[in-house]
């Protein structure tokens, strides 16, 4: 396994789910994570557990959409770790709300967790990530970034925005050493992804419907982007940058599916 040790990590939103998953990832690679959420019970559990696991991590309470917490998450990352070379921005929400159900308040919400956040990151990480030589920008999109779901318009608008924004920053400060990519993931085991199916009538059998359409049948885990993301922020993936790494088990690989064997 790639190893990141020596590097310094930022990770939000990683109180639970992929982002939990990817922290405790990137701190057995060896990296310091700098934890960063808006539930400060779950996220002080979680750098607990890290901790009780070996691995280096702290808590820091930060609101991905707040310009000031952003700021001084990556100052208080650097004053205490005395360098940054990973920023991976995992911290999303859903709305399940069309069009017509959904206030500009709900719109420009989603839009704020999910991308206004990657500008703020990215914004007031880079000049630490040019004093280490260079790093990694990590962004967590979606398959919403190359298909539609029904339902969450801001959503998917916002994956597609992630998933341009990721190869435009490539661009600006490949030259840089700063390497930008963004890992999308299917469909995942998280408190997220049971929050959207609750709002069915029978939420096991909505989940079990849907992984019917998935080739590899399977749920995928927070483990599972945890490891991908400790290839793209290593050096074993020096070679990568402005693309994207779907890991949804062949969910978007198809236009229909039908299990069984062909023919
Ligand atoms: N679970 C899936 O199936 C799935 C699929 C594709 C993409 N994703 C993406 O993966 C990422 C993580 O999703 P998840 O399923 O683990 O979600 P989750 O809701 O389980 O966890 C998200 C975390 O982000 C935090 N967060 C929310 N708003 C925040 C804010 N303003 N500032 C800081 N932290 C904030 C939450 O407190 C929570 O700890 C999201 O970007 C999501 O869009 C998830």
């Amino acid at each position: 396994m790639a190893t990141l040790a020596g590097k310094v990590a930022i990770v939000t939103g990683a109180a639970q789910g992929i982002g939990r998953g990817i922290a405790q990832a990137l701190a057995q690679a060896g990296a310091a994570v700098m934890l960063a959420d808006v539930n400060a019970d779950a996220g002080t559990a979680t750098a607990a557990e890290l901790a009780a696991q070996g691995g280096e991590s702290r808590y820091r309470h930060a609101d991905v959409t707040q310009e000031a917490d952003v700021r001084a998450l990556v100052d208080a990352t650097v004053a205490h770790y005395g360098r940054l070379d990973i920023i991976v921005n995992n911290a999303g929400i859903v709305a399940v709300q069309t069009v017509e159900e959904s206030s500009v308040d709900d719109w420009d919400q989603v839009m704020a967790v999910n991308v206004r956040s990657i500008f703020l990151t990215t914004k007031y990480a880079l000049p630490f990530l040019r004093a280490a030589g260079g790093g990694a920008i990590l962004n967590i999109a979606s398959v919403s970034s190359f298909v539609g779901q029904q339902g969450t318009p801001a959503y998917c608008a916002s994956k597609g925005a992630v998933l341009m924004l990721t190869k435009a920053l490539a661009l600006d400060y490949g030259r840089e050493r700063v390497r930008v990519n963004c890992l999308c993931p299917g469909i995942t085991d998280t408190p997220m992804l049971r929050f959207h199916a609750r709002h069915e009538a029978d939420p096991d059998a909505h989940l079990q419907h849907r992984l019917q359409r998935v080739p590899s049948g399977a749920m995928l885990y927070p483990e599972d982007m945890g490891k991908a993301a400790v290839f793209l922020c290593s050096d074993d993936a020096a070679g990568i940058t402005g693309t994207s790494l779907v890991v949804d088990g062949g969910y978007i690989a198809c236009a229909e599916f039908f299990a069984g064997s062909p023919g």
